[in-house]
């Protein structure tokens, strides 16, 4: 089977190594998604283990299409039963470019109808959403069905946010974009929510973020409980029982208990401890070994860009003498972290384009 695996702009290539370390090569790299060839287990090992993608799809047909008769055909030939549950509503999204059919909603209304004639006699009481994509380029079309459902960065121990939480993904992204290794002790010394902490927790520790959520493929008629209960069960004799040394500050105090929930949700508090203040105030210096991996707030929701100059100036002078990495849209980060000490990568969270600088090794 052929999946096409989409993950948040830049981190493409950071997919493609992850899911090598997992023994899945890319056959083809897009600028946000990559496709590759395997079997069930891999489908199931994929969304289990990911931690940089958004979404695992499944392809199911592919082919020239030249007019809507066209479409109509080939879609309403492909095996919608084993995918689309009787509980879920249809949900069809399209993508088109340099093609003879080009009208995207005309598209989609011929898919949607191709698919529901196809399953016949489909029920119409609802639950939960079947995602089905169809791509048309120069006139190939590749149609796939979503196997994650909700993006794979909702891991699951999240339930509490602060106003500007960083995804997921892109917090387990700039962890492994350092280079922090596990050893030397980590901080993040604006850690609303934990976010980054808990990531990098569960990365040295082994955790795989799919283990307390459920899938999409969980719905499908070809599900196999048994290989995913055999996935699940080697996950969990996988994960290091050891402690690693990670300390969150935030001015917030109810920020730092909202950490602290989630951090126990993902079953890494104890490798967790948390201060509150401001960082440009703390006195405690930090011992060499140190790591600095952190979200300032922008100064566009709450507080003014002035009133954030004396935080970036410390953050810089520490990360200038740590590891590390900060990840903020502070319009002034270009010129405070322009040096050739650091490295520069756009990231879009969410919406939100993002900058990341990494401080390179010495
Ligand atoms: C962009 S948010 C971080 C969000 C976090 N990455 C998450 O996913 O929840 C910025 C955080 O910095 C904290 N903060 C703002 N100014 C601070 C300061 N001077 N010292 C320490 N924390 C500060 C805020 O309370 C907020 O939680």
């Amino acid at each position: 089977m052929q999946l096409l695996i989409t993950c948040p702009f830049g981190l493409v290539s950071l997919l493609s190594k992850e899911l090598k370390k997992l023994w899945y090569t890319a056959k083809e790299t897009f600028s946000t998604a990559l496709m590759l060839e395997t079997d069930l287990e891999g489908l199931y090992r994929i969304n289990l283990w990911s931690r940089i993608a958004n979404k695992v799809y499944l392809i199911l047909g592919q082919g020239e299409i030249l007019d809507f008769d066209q479409l109509f055909d080939k879609v309403w030939s492909l095996s919608w039963r084993e995918y689309i549950s009787d509980f879920n509503t249809l949900s069809v999204q399209v993508s088109t470019k340099d093609s003879l059919l080009s009208f995207g909603r005309s598209i989609q209304s011929v898919a949607h109808k191709a698919i529901l004639n196809s399953l016949g006699d489909f029920s119409s009481s609802r639950s939960g959403i079947s995602e089905v994509f169809l791509y048309l380029e120069k006139n190939q079309m590749s149609i796939c069905v979503n196997t994650s459902g909700p993006s794979l960065h909702q891991r699951g121990w999240r339930k509490q946010t602060g106003i500007a939480p960083l995804k997921e993904n892109i917090a387990a992204a700039i962890v492994l974009f350092t280079g922090w290794r596990f050893k030397s002790p980590l901080r993040d010394p604006c850690c609303g929510s934990g976010t980054i902490l808990i990531e990098a927790a569960m990365i040295a520790k082994n955790i795989a973020p799919g283990m307390q959520r459920n899938f999409a493929f969980q719905s499908f008629a070809t599900f196999d409980a048994e290989l995913r209960g055999t996935l699940v069960e080697e996950a969990t004799s996988k994960i290091y029982q050891q402690n690693y040394l990670l300390y969150g500050s935030d001015q917030d105090a109810t920020l730092l208990q909202i950490a602290q929930e989630n951090a126990l949700r993902a079953g890494v508090s104890e490798s967790i401890q948390r201060t509150e203040g401001k960082f440009e105030e703390q006195q405690t210096p930090f011992s060499e070994q140190f790591r600095l991996i952190s979200n300032p707030p922008y100064g566009k929701r709450i507080w003014s860009e002035e009133d954030l100059a004396p935080l970036y100036e410390s953050l810089l002078q520490t990360i200038s003498v740590h590891q590390g990495g900060i990840i903020s849209s502070y319009p002034w980060l270009k010129q405070l972290f322009s040096s050739k000490e650091f490295s520069h990568k756009s990231l879009y969270n969410g919406a939100d384009l993002v900058d990341f600088y990494r401080k390179k090794p010495c």
